[in-house]
């Protein structure tokens, strides 16, 4: 049983790290890390504990600090339509497309899937269920690139 779980853990850690991708854990953009940009900071945030998580399962069940991760996940997928308001915050370059606004009726249906796949991620690590979170992580993963696909400029 024991062993079993180590390979779950170790697969979901896997498969997170594969739905992220390239793209998706750069934070090392041309743009520079600009404390006062919200959105880069919430995006570098959704980086920072979706690593954090996958490499905290492989070794051990969800503790505190998992929990808190998870939590921060939903709390940016909650801030999101507030995040992208605006073309563009700040003074960078960035790489958001202009499809964002023409169709924000797509991009708030990207929103939404975040928010449930995170919401149920924060679920599943509560229950220490597994399977139900080594899926969930998937899918929050997966999110990530769906959103990123259509919504976001490739790297210059
Ligand atoms: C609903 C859409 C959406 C979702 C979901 C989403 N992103 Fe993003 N992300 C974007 C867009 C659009 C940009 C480009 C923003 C900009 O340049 O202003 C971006 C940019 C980023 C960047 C670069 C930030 C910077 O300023 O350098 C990182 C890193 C990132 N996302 C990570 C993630 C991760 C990890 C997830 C999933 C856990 C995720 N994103 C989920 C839309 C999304």
């Amino acid at each position: 049983m024991q062993r079993k779980m180590i390979g779950l853990r170790a697969a979901a850690a896997f498969a997170v790290a594969m739905a992220l991708g390239f793209g998706a854990l750069e934070v090392n953009d041309a743009r520079a890390h600009d404390e006062k940009d919200p959105r880069h900071m919430a995006m570098e945030s959704l980086s920072k504990n979706m690593e954090a998580l996958s490499r905290s399962l492989r070794q051990n069940p969800p503790g505190d600090a998992d929990h808190a991760r998870a939590a921060e996940l939903v709390d940016v997928a909650n801030r999101m339509p507030a995040l992208f308001e605006t073309p563009n915050p700040g003074e960078n370059q960035n790489r958001a497309k202009p499809e964002i606004w023409s169709d924000w009726a797509g991009f708030s249906a990207k929103i939404d899937e975040f928010r449930d796949a995170t919401t149920t991620l924060a679920a599943a690590l509560k229950a220490d269920d597994p399977t139900a979170w080594s899926s969930a992580l998937q899918t929050v993963g997966r999110s990530c690139a769906d959103c990123h696909r259509p919504y976001r400029t490739p790297r210059r």
